[in-house]
């Protein structure tokens, strides 16, 4: 007996295959590098069934690496592949897992990540000085555009958090701008399900990224979606500062010390009560009485209302 073929039908659809012939990968430039990894522009024909070369954004390590860091990048590429497609997510669209080197490939995102982004904003009140001709931001951005950023940020952290996945690296560095001034929430590589985080932490000898960690994370290594919620006030603090380092002329252990002992950093100049107000909220020390992305989202939403 033969199986109909039944083209409408999505329940006995396979999964996507995510695998692709490295051979269709051109590799243009790379444009970003972290402590083990490298991401490159590349150029791409008829991705996931598409017609036509398309720009994609390749992630590999570099040429040494640790069986901990491919691990890693393993790692981030399973929890890509579990994550419906969402507006404020950077989607995966393809993989090279069954040789070495591994590489993910995903959706470009133009402009780059949103610290780089805000820090180019700073330039732009001495855009009649020729001598910084080079760092002239491409794009002009209001208050306005920067609210609504914290707001893509939030529904891709909603939708997080719904998948009761943490991020547990939120910050404005990995957080990308695409063309039209979406934002992406990126770097899977730190992210976990709740329930695998009991066994995982043993092995956490990675830079820990102290400045943007809740006071339960710094001390007890616990880490749930209220400690992304504490991560998410430093990147409102990130975006109304123009992409400053949080806690300004502060060592990691002034930091750490500072936090635990309930101190928060102070209003910055720009930032209006209300903002600041959610920001505070966000540091909240009992992780529980923070409030939920579904109820920041809300907040912020208000909060750009009011703002005209
Ligand atoms: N830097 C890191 N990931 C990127 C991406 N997907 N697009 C553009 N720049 C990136």
């Amino acid at each position: 007996p033969s199986v109909a073929h039944n083209p409408g039908s999505h329940a006995f659809q396979p999964e996507v295959p995510w695998e692709l012939p490295r051979e269709k990968l051109i590799f243009k430039k790379k444009i970003g590098e972290g402590s083990f990894g490298e991401v490159w522009r590349a150029k791409v024909d008829g991705i996931l069934g598409r017609r036509g070369k398309e720009i994609v954004a390749v992630k590999l390590l570099k040429d040494y690496y640790t069986p901990e860091e491919k691990r890693c990048l393993m790692k981030e590429l399973r929890v890509m592949q579990t994550l419906q497609p969402h507006p404020n997510i950077i989607s995966l669209l393809g993989c090279c897992s069954v040789t070495e080197p591994l590489c993910i490939v995903m959706e470009y995102a133009a402009n780059g990540n949103l610290q780089d982004v805000l820090r180019k904003q700073r330039y732009t009140f001495l855009q009649n000085d020729l001598s910084n001709l080079e760092k002239r931001p491409k794009i002009n951005l209001t208050a306005r555009d920067l609210t609504i950023f914290t707001l893509h940020v939030s529904s891709g952290m909603q939708y997080i958090s719904s998948r009761d996945l943490l991020h547990r690296d939120l910050a404005a560095r990995n957080v990308l701008l695409d063309k039209d001034l979406v934002c992406k929430i990126s770097d899977f590589g730190s992210a976990r399900d709740i329930v695998e985080m009991r066994e995982y932490e043993t092995s956490a000898n990675q830079k820990l990224p102290l400045r943007w960690m809740a006071p339960e994370s710094l001390l007890s290594c616990i880490y749930s979606s209220h400690s992304d919620v504490w991560s998410f006030g430093v990147f409102l603090w990130e975006v109304v500062t123009l992409g400053s380092s949080p806690y300004p002329g502060m060592t990691s252990e002034q930091v750490m010390d500072f936090v635990q002992k309930g101190c928060r950093m102070a209003k910055p100049t720009h930032c209006s009560q209300s903002l600041y107000t959610l920001m505070t909220d966000c540091w909240h020390h009992f992780p529980p009485s923070r409030p939920s992305f579904a109820t920041i989202h809300d907040r912020l939403t208000t909060l750009l209302e009011e703002e005209g």
